[in-house]
């Protein structure tokens, strides 16, 4: 890849969850473009491969449970020791726990841990993130939320308790932080293959697509990891300098549709 497309050169990236799915995929996506990457994840051998995939000159692995503070704390200090700043902080890391039709059958236990590292991680990716932004006067600051953020009826009551609370996060923290040139933004994919997709919906292969495009607004294409980088890429990049405070959607139009009406339904001779 020529220097001139490497829009990322010089900057130093933090990315949880990166040794399986979004996260590997947008820790590959920020290092082609000349960033320098530290996985941090609970999957030591994953990790240590992802780095191995990468380079050892432009990437570090660290094992970082996101809801432990010492280890985010540890995450962001090994970056910086390691890099000299945070540019990035991309709190990926996520969990889904086991779907029940009924919130009756739904376990304290499996709720608080959904909560612990898919709000309590964020919370403290972007503590640890701001301790060393806020001197710095800038940085990007981006947390994975999913269209559980935006509408009702589409993951677990925990999930999407979760997710919506990243956005309140997310906006809070871009007020906060704002006076210092910090920008915190959050995405919200909807379904795409990855471990912990599939195995949530226990679909895989064609049968996942099949589910995800019979329930998708925009068809003819199919959402993959490699968009959410994408979108991820865009948002961390001087490109999106003045982009602060916004939950982007990656999700085809899925979050804004009632389909209850069928509006616009076309005769099949179209
Ligand atoms: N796959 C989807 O359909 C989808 C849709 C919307 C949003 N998301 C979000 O995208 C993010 C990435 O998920 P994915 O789909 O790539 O799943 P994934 O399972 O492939 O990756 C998640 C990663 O997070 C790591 N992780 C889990 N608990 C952790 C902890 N306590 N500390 C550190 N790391 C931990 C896992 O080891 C794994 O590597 C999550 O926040 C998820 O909620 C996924």
């Amino acid at each position: 890849m020529a220097a001139t497309t490497k829009r990322l050169e010089g900057k130093v990236a933090l990315i949880t969850g990166a040794a399986s799915g979004v996260g590997e995929c947008t820790a590959k996506l920020f290092a082609a473009h000349g960033a320098k990457v530290v996985i941090a994840d609970i999957q030591d051998q994953l990790g240590q491969g992802v780095c191995e995939n990468i380079g050892s000159s432009n990437s570090i692995y660290v094992h970082c449970d996101v809801t432990k503070e010492e280890d985010v704390k540890n995450a962001v200090d090994i970056a910086y020791a390691t890099y000299g700043k945070l540019d990035i902080m991309i709190n990926n890391a996520g969990i889904m726990d086991p779907y029940k039709a009924r919130v009756i059958d739904n376990d304290k236990t499996d709720f608080e841990r959904v909560l612990s590292v898919n709000v309590t991680g964020v919370f403290l990716g972007m503590k640890h993130a701001a301790r060393v932004m806020v001197p710095a006067r800038g940085g990007s600051i981006i947390s994975m939320a999913s269209t559980g953020s935006i509408v009702g009826g589409v993951t677990t009551h925990a999930y999407t308790c979760a997710k919506h609370a990243v956005v309140g996060l997310t906006k809070n923290l871009a007020v906060e932080l704002g006076q210092f040139g910090i920008r915190v933004n959050c995405l919200s994919p909807s379904a795409m293959a990855t471990p912990m997709a599939t195995n949530f919906l226990g679909l895989y292969g064609e049968d996942f697509e099949n589910k995800v495009s019979s329930t998708a607004n925009l068809k003819g294409v199919t959402l993959t990891i490699d968009d959410v980088a994408k979108a991820a890429f865009f948002i961390a990049s001087d490109d999106a300098k003045y982009i602060s405070g916004q939950n982007l959607c990656i999700d085809g139009g899925f979050g804004i549709v009632n389909p209850s009406f069928n509006m616009f339904q076309y005769p099949d001779n179209i």
